[in-house]
């Protein structure tokens, strides 16, 4: 979800205005994917590397997610969405932790789609974290050496319950991944497109799944193969 910055700034307005028309992008968005059949769809709304952002704008983040976890449990409520986030959750205020905590589980047996909210987020600390606990298993006899595989690896990443990434889509016209599920897009369809969030809507999303849909995944293997 980027550009909402750039939004605000085109319009004059501060930054944190710009956040806040974001959130109302991530409820059209929510809902529109949970409408579609979507079962798994991760936002990724602060990174690692955001910490080093001006504190005023970290602070204005951080209450805007309090709000919006508030605001936005009945939402996923009535549209029956389990909640969940990936990151290393520790790191975030007290405040947000225990809404977060708080609404994943009242929303923990809902069934039609799961939202995951990447925060405090960057794919290189979730690998090193793996890699942590894998290495202590060994160390513990718990695992062989040997018997590391991809299937391991998947269970020690944040994302364990979560499938691989079918598409990724970037708003704002930025053409890269900035440390987001490294390991699990290895296969993924990649869509930019020049939007900025907070312009971002279901229009906006189905043209996304409509280019996604004339795509040929060969995941390597030939166009014959797959046909
Ligand atoms: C995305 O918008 C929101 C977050 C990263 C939290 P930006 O804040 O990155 O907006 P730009 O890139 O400055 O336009
Ligand atoms: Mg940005």
């Amino acid at each position: 979800m980027d550009g909402n910055g750039r939004w605000a700034k085109q319009k004059g307005l501060i930054r944190a205005i710009g956040h806040e028309n974001g959130t109302k992008s991530v409820r059209e968005t929510v809902e529109a994917a949970t409408e579609l059949g979507i079962k798994n769809l991760t936002l990724y709304a602060f990174s690692t590397e955001n910490w080093n952002r001006p504190k005023l704008e970290v602070d204005t983040l951080m209450k805007l997610l309090v709000s919006s976890l508030k605001k936005e449990i009945k939402t996923l409520q009535d549209n029956n969405i389990k909640l969940n986030a990936i990151g290393d959750l520790q790191s975030l205020p007290k405040k947000v932790y225990k809404e977060l905590i708080e609404v994943i589980g009242k929303t923990e047996t809902n069934t039609q789609m799961t939202l995951t909210l990447a925060l405090s987020y960057g794919s290189r600390a979730e690998m090193v974290n793996a890699i942590k606990e894998i290495s202590v298993k060994v160390k513990n006899n718990i695992i062989s050496a040997e018997n590391i595989d991809e299937s391991i690896i998947n269970e020690h990443l944040y994302t364990q319950n979560l499938p691989d990434v079918d598409l990724l889509i970037r708003t704002s016209g930025e053409q890269r991944i900035s440390n987001f599920l490294l390991w699990q897009i290895a296969y993924a369809e990649l869509y930019f497109t020049n939007s900025l969030w907070p312009d971002f809507t279901k229009q906006h999303l189905c043209d996304a799944i409509i280019e996604y849909q004339k795509r040929e995944r060969r995941f390597g293997k030939t166009s014959e193969q797959i046909s």
